[in-house]
Formats: structure tokens, sequence, C-alpha cells
């Protein structure tokens, strides 16, 4: 018996539980948003173990331990028990960087089902450089096989853009010959940091061609060993992606200090009003808060959505996306050619894509500080 929603609402599958905003790492495309939240203001491990219990309670199956780098917390052990006693599968969404081998197996020993570990590129130098910290690559690569040696299911999930595109076939190969189960391969979504560097990130319509045929080669080539995701990036696309699987229906996202939200980039939508876990509890969360309630359903839809037979599957693709282009949340996602800001959306690639000499912006270095067992990481200058 579940506090799941009497009105027809289902329950959520799963909780995004970010548990720090700080990180070793500086990726150009990070989604986290721009004013990232402190230390001072991060939930303590108690109250993520009474939100993991009403999160259950609320009929969600999932719990995505996230951050920034969420080994940065001293207390993640206790907090992976806490989401595992509650009776959640627990996932460890991890840059990789600083989960040493000993807190790896206590974070198994705690009950951590699975690890997702991001790949940044197949050639260390270039690896490093996008994450913005020297020596990041063979970690990486050191804690996936770790994973792997534990017997524990590896997911890897691989962030396409300019800088790496042209090897996203071996970047899968690599990810196989490491061991993983899954691999997701995600191509830039333009929020938070990732907007600050599209010009940098964005890749030409010929090069994203060219990748999408050399991942139809290798999902063949492995068919029935693997799981392969990928979806065309929203830029190029002619359908907006089903962002969230609709807005307030399917997850919950906790930020570091409890504001709860119905996806990762909500907050750059001026006016929506998000609870926090610490007033309220999690099912009323879900159920009644403004920021959940502000575009679920179908009576918020302009046209061409109102009318539109996808409505019920692309729920009119991404609200923050369709904030960033067209300067309305409400509006229909420019990535559909329905959109009266599809061309904008599509000028505005092609432009960045031929931009040259792009430097990245690294997300504020002062939010590189690191309390894990880690030594303390040397920036790529
Ligand atoms: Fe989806 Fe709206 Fe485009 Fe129809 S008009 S395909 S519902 S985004
Ligand atoms: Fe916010 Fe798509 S990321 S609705």
């Amino acid at each position: 018996m579940t506090d799941a929603a009497p009105n027809g609402l289902p329950a959520p599958l799963g909780i995004l539980a970010e548990l720090t905003h700080r990180c070793p790492l500086a990726c150009p495309y990070c989604s986290n948003p721009l004013e990232l939240e402190g230390r001072q203001a991060e939930l303590d491990a108690v109250t993520w173990a009474r939100v993991f219990r009403e999160a259950a309670a609320l009929g969600v199956l999932q719990a995505h331990l996230s951050g920034g780098e969420p080994a940065s917390r001293r207390d993640i052990v206790e907090i992976t028990a806490a989401a595992r006693g509650a009776g959640l599968y627990t996932n460890l969404i991890t840059s990789g960087v600083g989960v040493p081998g000993a807190l790896l197996q206590r974070l198994r020993d705690a009950g951590l089902d699975h690890v997702q570990v991001s790949i940044q590129d197949v050639e260390p130098e270039s690896a490093d450089r996008i994450a913005g910290y020297r020596g990041a690559f063979a970690r990486k690569q050191e804690l996936a096989r770790q994973v792997v040696a534990l017997g524990m299911p590896l997911t890897v999930n691989v962030v396409v853009h300019r800088a790496n595109i042209a090897r996203i076939r071996e970047m899968v190969e690599s990810a196989i010959a490491l061991g993983a189960g899954r691999v997701e391969i995600a191509h830039v979504q333009y929020y938070g940091w990732a907007l600050r560097n599209r010009a940098a990130l964005m890749p030409t319509r010929e090069q994203v061609r060219t990748a999408m045929a050399a991942l139809d080669e290798v999902r063949a080539a492995h068919e029935g060993r693997i799981t392969i995701d990928a979806v065309v990036p929203d830029y190029y696309a002619r359908r907006p992606k089903p962002c969230m699987g609709g807005w307030g229906m399917r997850s919950l996202n906790v930020t570091p200090s409890g504001k709860v939200l119905p996806c990762h980039a909500a907050e750059t939508i001026p006016g929506l009003e998000f609870w926090r876990v610490t007033d309220h509890a999690l099912a009323d969360i879900w159920r009644s808060s403004p920021a959940f309630q502000a575009f679920r359903g179908e009576a918020w839809m302009p046209e061409p959505c109102r009318s539109c037979e996808r409505r019920a599957i692309d729920f009119g693709g991404c609200r923050c996306q369709a904030l960033a282009i067209a300067g309305d949340a409400a509006a229909t996602d420019p990535a559909c050619e329905l959109s009266p800001f599809h061309a904008r959306m599509r000028a505005l690639a092609e432009e960045d894509a031929v931009a040259e000499d792009v430097p990245y912006a690294y997300r504020g270095r002062e939010a590189v500080r690191f309390e894990a067992e880690a030594p303390i990481p040397i920036p790529v200058p």
C-alpha cells in the first residue's frame, strides 16, 4: 500500500537525490545550475533517510544518488544504506573520481545496487580537458573495472558533443570492453553550464549524421549482448523528446538543500514555486506543489500541441528548452518542426557549430573542494 495520489496521478518511478553540488570535475556541459548550492545548505543524512522512506511510501522504486559528485559527502555510505533500507533500488551516479576501491566496497556492503559512470572521451588528454581535471580518465577506467570486479552492474554514460563525437564508436566499444551492461549515449542538453558553453560544444549536422550511422553499426554488432540507448540531439531533431516522461509524471528531483523540482533545469523557469522536503511531506509535494502542477496534463498547452495527435507521446517536449529558445516555458518545444521557433533553433545550432576557438567556461573552481579519500584535484590549466 502506498501514499500515491488518489486522483489518477501515477506514483513517481524514481527520485534523483542531488546529494551535493560539490564535484572535483568541471564538465562544461554540466546540467547543474549556474548558481550552485553550497555545502552549508545541504540536507543531512537523517533528513535524506526520511525522504527515502517517504519516497518508498509514495511508490518510488529507484533512488539515483547524484550530485555534483555524491562521494564528496563523508556520509555517502550512511545515505546509501538509508535508501536501500527504505526498499529502494540504489544507483550511484558518479564522476568516478574520488571513489576509491575501499569506499566502493563499503557502498556495496551498504546495499548499493548499481553504478553509473560517465566517460568523456577515449583519448586521455581530451577526456581530462573536457572534465577539467588531470587524471580523470585513468580514475574513471579504474572505477569501472572495480565495479565489475565486485560483481555490480555498470552503466557507462557517454555525453556527446563537438570534441568527442568523431569517436562515438570507440567510446561505445571502450564501455563494452570495461564490462558495462548498458551504454547511454546522451547528446549534450543545453541547460545550465551547457547553455553557457553551447558555442564550444555544438557539433555540425554532418557530424551528428555520421555519428548516428556509426552507432547503428555498433548496435548491430553487439545486438543482444548490451543495451545501447541514444536519441537524436534536440537541435537537429524534427520532433521533441518526451522530456521527463511528461512534466511531474515520472520523477522527483531533490536539490542538495531539499527543493523538489520536476526536472533538473526547472529553476531556470521564472515564477515557479518549489516546495522543500523540510517544509512538506514528499507526497504533498508530488500531489500539490505549484511547480509540479504548472505543466501537468494538457490544459496549459498552446497550439499546435493542443490539437496535435502526438501530445500524449511527447507532451509538447521540454519546458526548459522552450524557455531557453522561445523565451516562454509554455511554448511548444522549438525542437518540434511545427513550432514557430524551430527555424531559430536550427539557425542557432548551425551558427554555434562553426564557431571557432571558443574556450570552455568551467564551473566555479570554488566548488572544487573534495572530502573523500582522493587527493586534491589538479585542474587542467
Ligand atoms: Fe509534440 Fe506539440 Fe510538436 Fe505535436 S506540436 S509533435 S505535441 S511538440
Ligand atoms: Fe526541464 Fe525538460 S529539462 S522540462
